[in-house]
C-alpha cells in the first residue's frame, strides 16, 4: 500500500487548511493509499540553529521531533502540505519545518548524497488559504514549496490556492470547493498510480 504523508502546519484544528487537506486525503483514501499526518503544531521542535554540523553529513544533531519526520518523508510515496497564509506567506510553523531541512540541502549540493535520489522524484503538491481575495498573497508560499521541493527532490505536481476563507470552517460553506480538492486529490494518486 502507497502513502501519503500529509502536513498540517494550521494552530487551528478542523480549520480552513485542515478540512481542505482531509479532503485531499479522504481521495488518497478512496484511491487505496494509506494517510499519515503531521500535525506540525503539535511538535516539538527548535528553529534551523545555522550550526553547519550537517554540513558533514546531511544529518540535523538538533535532537526534537524533526528526528522522526526525516525518515518518513524518505519512506513515503508522496507528500502534501496545506498551509494557511499569513502575512502575506506560509505560516510560521511550516517555514520553520522547512528550514530545518537544510541538512537535505548539505547532503544534496556539498555531499552529493542526497536522501532521495533526484531521478526518484517524489511527487507533492501545496494547497494554500487565505482570507484576503489578492492573487498575490499564495505566490510567496507557492515559491518557497517549490525551493522546498526542489532542495529535497520532490515534483511539486500541483497546486491550489483558495482566497476569501477566514473564519473557522468557512471552506465548509462552498462545497465546491471541496469537490475541487477531492477531485485534485484523487487527479494527483491517479497521476502517480499510472506512471507505477
Ligand atoms: C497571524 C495571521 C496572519 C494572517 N495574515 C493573512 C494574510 O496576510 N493574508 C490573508 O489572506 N489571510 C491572512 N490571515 C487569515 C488566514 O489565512 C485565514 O483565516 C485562513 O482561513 C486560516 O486558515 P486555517 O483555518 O487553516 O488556520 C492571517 C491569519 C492570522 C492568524
Amino acid at each position: 500500500m502507497k502513502t501519503l504523508l500529509a502536513i498540517a502546519p494550521s494552530p487551528r484544528r478542523g480549520g480552513n487548511s485542515d478540512l481542505l487537506l482531509q479532503e485531499f486525503c479522504r481521495a488518497a483514501e478512496d484511491s487505496g493509499w494509506k494517510v499519515e499526518t503531521i500535525r506540525v503544531n503539535d511538535m516539538k521542535f527548535r528553529p534551523c540553529q545555522a550550526c553547519d554540523a550537517c554540513a558533514k553529513d546531511g544529518r540535523c544533531i538538533v535532537q526534537d521531533d524533526m528526528q522522526e519526520v526525516y525518515p518518513k518523508i524518505i519512506s513515503s510515496d508522496a507528500l502534501v502540505l496545506a498551509s494557511p497564509i499569513t502575512f502575506g506567506s506560509m505560516n510560521a510553523q511550516l517555514k520553520m519545518f522547512i528550514d530545518r531541512f537544510q541538512c537535505w540541502w548539505h547532503a544534496k549540493y556539498n555531499l552529493k548524497k542526497p536522501f532521495i535520489p533526484e531521478d526518484a522524484r517524489h511527487p507533492g503538491f501545496f494547497i494554500c488559504v487565505g482570507a484576503i481575495k489578492r492573487k498575490e498573497y499564495c505566490e510567496s508560499a507557492a515559491g518557497i514549496i517549490r525551493v522546498f521541493f526542489h532542495n529535497i527532490n520532490h515534483v511539486l505536481k500541483g497546486s491550489l490556492s483558495f482566497r476569501g476563507y477566514d473564519e473557522k470552517g468557512d471552506v465548509l460553506k462552498d462545497p465546491e470547493v471541496l469537490a475541487e480538492t477531492y477531485k485534485a486529490g484523487r487527479d494527483f494518486i491517479a497521476s502517480i498510480d499510472k506512471e507505477g
